[in-house]
């Protein structure tokens, strides 16, 4: 079983009237060749790709909310597409770019005649389960992808139509779920006898083990601000409505309670990994989001009533947050020595074990993964609790939204090339490492048959990351590490049918139960090559380090070294 479960139409229909955004043409547009770029990235020269280490850190944008249009800075010179067989900077475009972008044009989903999003997965030889349905998360690559092709109005009906689905009421059983919550995903129902289209939601309630899409506002407002980044054009982050709703997902996350820690608490399956794997408490994937989603919000809201006061909230927020993962969630060789001779049981503001963790929770194998150069950021920290998993995305996210000092990145990246076998193997890119096996499987996951060890969300192999990397690749000035890592899914992602995911210790089989022609495999790809030939779209889904948010390292600076 996969973890998407059947849409219940009982309490879920939302009927969406057409409303005041533009409308779009029905038939999808050719590849627009003349590509928009990111605007921030001034100079494209400075970047040559066979590279040199320096970092790809320029953009004024922590001035908040100045959004110039591109075309003011750029001309445009990019390429994309079928039609151009060599790019300017000297790559070739490979021949599965072309059949990559018509399989993402065959996933557009439509609405009342306008593209509103791209369906999970086109494979008619499964049960489809929610496959069918556009979900938000996996809608991010193929929205990135259409905004460096210069179409950004499938993205715009996305925002929009996603933002009238948060205000609907949303209930599982006799329990109303937060106002803010944006859902997992959608699906457009046709009634053939009233010939009226409705749009179709989940929120969780008919999910599979009814888990919480915590990630769908988080990536909501990441998107809206790569969308505001690379049109130029603010007055759709500029509506009220859509002021509303991002100070509605903010308003769930920011409210006061009992917590101890700035990190925000989820109960197991929040993300990407919408299944039992032992991620509930302080998941790296939605913090990494969180902080992302925290920093994009001061971009996009407007400084005035009640917006004033959440942007002073988001403030005191990132500069707790950004200290708490900076020092607790790190690990390194430094780090790693340290806990191991870890006292427990210390009392009182003086003790050095502040979550009282034991040395004995370190398990072998973090041991011989962890290089003598390089870190990571850990899975989860909580009292007695540390989750020494390495995930991919939060890892990266961690990199793109600057939670991670310029030295953290470094050694992230440090980390993935002294771990290359393990963590991208023959195919990229491992979800978490490593995979649980035998007792802790059975406990952790629950006997999940899905998530055998080194499968699906247990060590499976997700070509849709390789977006992620690539992109934190590029800003940590390693694109090189990238290139390597496309090169390996070009040998095999058309070819195998562009599936979901891989199984095995190196990637080496195509998923149990993997989807084909899972779109964001396709545009997990088409990113990465397009951000890899342009790294001025970088600017899209990446933020600078903001010194005056995120407080200088009080715990030992053992990544420095
Ligand atoms: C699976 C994945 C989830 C994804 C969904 C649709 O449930 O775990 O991350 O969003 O499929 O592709």
């Amino acid at each position: 079983m996969s973890q998407n479960g059947g849409v219940s139409t009982s309490n879920a229909i939302f009927e969406i009237d057409d409303d005041d955004f533009s409308r779009f043409s029905e038939k999808p547009k050719p590849i627009i060749t003349e590509r928009k770029r990111s605007f921030d990235e001034k100079s494209f020269s400075e970047l040559s790709i066979p590279m040199s280490p320096r970092p790809f850190y320029r953009n004024t944008e922590n001035s908040s909310r100045v959004f110039e249009p591109v075309d003011s800075i750029y001309s445009s010179g990019g390429r994309s597409g079928f039609d151009t067989p060599r790019s300017d900077n000297g790559f070739e475009t490979h021949p599965i770019v072309s059949e990559a972008w018509e399989a993402l044009r065959q996933s557009i989903v439509y609405f009342r005649s306008e593209p509103v999003g791209t369906i999970a997965a086109i494979d008619h030889s499964e049960d489809k389960l929610n496959y069918d349905q556009v979900f938000v998360r996996d809608f991010v690559p193929s929205a990135l992808a259409f905004l460096m092709n210069g179409e950004p109005d499938i993205v715009k009906n996305f925002l929009t139509k996603t933002l009238r689905l948060q205000s609907w009421e949303k209930k599982v059983d006799l329990f109303k779920l937060g106002e803010g919550v944006m859902p997992a995903s959608f699906k457009v129902h046709h009634d053939a006898v009233r010939n009226t289209e409705t749009l179709v939601a989940d929120f969780g309630e008919a999910a599979i083990g009814r888990v919480a899409p915590v990630d769908s506002g988080f990536w909501w407002i990441i998107l809206l601000r790569a969308y505001t980044k690379s049109t130029g054009d603010s007055s759709l982050a500029d509506k009220p409505e859509v002021q509303r709703g991002i100070r509605l997902i903010l308003g769930i996350c920011l409210s006061e309670g009992f917590d101890t820690f700035p990190t925000l608490l989820c109960a197991d399956g929040c993300c990407m990994i919408d299944r039992r794997m032992g991620i509930y408490g302080y998941p790296i994937e939605i913090q990494a989001l969180f902080f992302m989603a925290l920093r994009c919000a001061l971009q996009l809201l407007r400084p005035e009533g009640e917006g004033k006061e959440f942007i002073q909230r988001i403030v005191e927020r990132l500069h707790a947050l950004s200290y708490h993962m900076r020092n607790y969630f790190w690990l390194d060789l430094k780090q790693l020595n340290d806990i191991y001779r870890f006292k427990t049981e210390e009392y009182s503001h003086t003790a050095v074990n502040k979550f009282n963790v034991m040395p004995d929770s370190l398990e072998d194998w973090v041991f011989d993964f962890m290089p003598v150069k390089g870190g990571y950021f850990i899975g989860n920290v909580s009292p007695a609790r540390m989750d020494f998993r390495w995930f991919c995305l939060g890892n990266c996210v961690a990199i793109l939204s600057s939670m991670a000092t310029p030295e953290q990145a470094s050694a992230i990246m440090d980390l993935i090339e002294a771990r290359w076998d393990e963590l991208v193997g023959e195919m990229p890119l491992k979800i978490s490492y490593p995979a649980l096996e035998g007792h802790d499987w059975k406990i952790v996951t629950g006997y999940d048959p899905k998530n055998t060890r080194w499968s699906y969300h247990n060590g499976g192999s997700w070509p849709v990351l390789l977006w992620l990397l690539t992109a934190a690749c590029i800003k940590s000035g390693r694109p090189q590490i990238a290139k390597k890592a496309i090169e390996l899914t070009e040998a095999r992602l058309l070819k195998d049918g562009w599936p979901e995911y891989y199984d095995g210790k190196t990637g080496r089989f195509i998923g149990k139960q993997a989807r084909k022609n899972q779109t964001w495999s396709i545009a997990g790809y088409l990113v990465a090559k397009m951000m890899l030939e342009d790294p001025s779209h970088l600017g899209m889904v990446s933020l600078e380090e903001d010194k005056q948010i995120c407080p200088q390292i009080k715990r030992s600076h053992s990544w420095t070294c």
